[in-house]
């Protein structure tokens, strides 16, 4: 099955966010006497808000009511999203615009699926709202990573088959929602470990795009 779609996680695939989700929580964390260190911020990768908060709060004794969550979520993404008033085009991880620029010559729709409510923002950030044929998002979906629904919803919005699409991803919990999705997945980053990845790479600048297209394939 030859590959006529490609669809980009965003945090970490696209632009390197990392560093302000972690620095976000972390305050958090601390104004709430939870221990939080980068192993557990590791675990929130690909992860959707309210989820990632569950996490946190799994290393407290104290228990928090449903209204507590939601200010502690909202108060989060504040500080995250005063950080990443400084995200600029200069953020966009190496290789990302040379492998968009190279679908595009071959005429591959491109696709955003990611679990961020801040997708918006985030590309509106980094100049890239107009080069994708679809943007599914943390706004659209009502299950997160790894459940298939974001990447199914981005393949939907572009008209292709899920068999014909290619998911660039770097978390284990999108490697198994692309996987869950029947698409091929490409695991990059810290999710180059991932068994259930289909392609394995450091970053983008390595990657073969005859490989990722599968245009070498000798189709029955
Ligand atoms: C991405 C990130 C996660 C984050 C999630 C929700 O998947 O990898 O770390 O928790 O988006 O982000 P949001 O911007 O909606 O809080
Ligand atoms: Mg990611």
């Amino acid at each position: 099955m030859k590959i006529s779609a490609v669809i980009f996680d965003l945090d970490g695939v696209i632009v390197s966010t990392d560093e302000y989700h972690y620095k976000a929580w972390k305050s958090i964390s601390d104004q709430e006497k939870i221990y939080f260190d980068r192993e557990i911020n590791e675990r929130l990768r690909g992860v959707s808000r309210m989820e990632s908060l569950a996490i946190i709060l799994s290393h407290s004794s104290k228990s928090y009511s449903e209204k507590e969550k939601q200010l502690l979520a909202q108060r989060k993404n504040d500080i995250y999203c005063e950080l990443l008033n400084k995200l600029s085009p200069n953020d966009i991880l190496p290789g990302v615009i040379n492998l968009l620029v190279s679908l595009k010559a071959r005429d591959i729709k491109v696709a955003i699926g990611s679990s961020s409510k801040n997708t918006p923002f985030i590309l509106k950030q980094i100049g890239l709202t107009s080069n994708f044929d679809a943007v599914a998002d943390g706004n659209s979906i009502k299950n997160s990573k790894p459940d298939p629904e974001v990447f199914l919803l981005a393949a939907e919005i572009l008209g292709v088959p899920p068999e014909e699409c290619a998911v660039i991803e770097d978390a284990q919990a999108g490697i198994d929602a692309a996987k869950a999705a029947e698409m091929k997945a490409v695991g990059i980053g810290s999710a180059a470990n991932c068994l259930n990845a289909d392609m394995k790479l450091s970053d983008l600048t390595n990657l073969d795009i005859d490989q990722l297209l599968e245009v070498n394939e000798i189709r029955s």
